[in-house]
């Protein structure tokens, strides 16, 4: 299998925030962020994968600034590291003002997806290989990620967690 940059994947998705999904205060309910950002993140694993994916996990989400009904939003979706049948994507989220059009960083988020076939058994992926220094520190950093969210889902061991461990010892 060919290996992939992060520019294959590379999904944007822009939409506005309209008032069925904001919270009482009136700025963007967290689920519906979540969901846009599933959406956008399982478009980059196909593309990446070019096979059904499923998510496997949400890694991270940092929700960092409100976003105010009426914004618009976009998210911005790419594989930031694939292992043997899994791709961690790395997405971050824009907000652009309405008069001076400038984007601006409102939230940033990881999720794991795992491509399977028809019957759900999960399918190897090719390889990833990072080009710009932003790229590079995210698939650096991507193993140990794997490793925590393995070791808080039960999967790893603490004790396997040789990558994480090496953060602290
Ligand atoms: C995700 C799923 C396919 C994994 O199946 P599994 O039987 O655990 O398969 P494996 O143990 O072989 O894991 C497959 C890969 O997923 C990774 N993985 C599994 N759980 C993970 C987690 N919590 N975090 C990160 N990676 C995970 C494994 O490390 C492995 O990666 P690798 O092959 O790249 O090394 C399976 O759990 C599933 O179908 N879950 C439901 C998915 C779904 O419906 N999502 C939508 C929820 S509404």
């Amino acid at each position: 299998m060919q290996a992939k940059s992060p520019k294959d994947s590379r999904t944007i998705v822009t939409d506005l925030v309209l008032p069925s999904e904001t919270n009482p205060i009136g700025n963007m309910f967290g689920g519906e962020l979540l969901a846009r950002m599933d959406r956008a993140a399982s478009i980059a694993a196909r593309r990446h994968s070019r096979r059904i994916v499923v998510t496997a996990s949400v890694n991270h989400v940092a929700f960092n600034k409100m976003i105010p009904l009426g914004s618009v939003v976009t998210v911005e979706a790419a594989v930031s590291r694939a292992f043997k049948t899994s791709m961690e994507v790395y997405m971050d989220v824009w907000i652009e003002d309405r008069e001076s059009g400038i984007k601006s960083k409102a939230n940033e988020a990881i999720y794991t997806f795992v491509a399977v076939n028809e019957s759900g058994t999960p399918m190897e992926v090719p390889q990833l290989i990072p080009e710009t220094d932003l790229e590079k520190a995210r698939y650096e950093a991507a193993l140990r990620r794997k490793q925590l969210s393995l070791v808080l889902a039960g999967k790893m061991k603490p004790h396997d967690a040789t990558e994480l461990k090496a953060l602290f010892v």
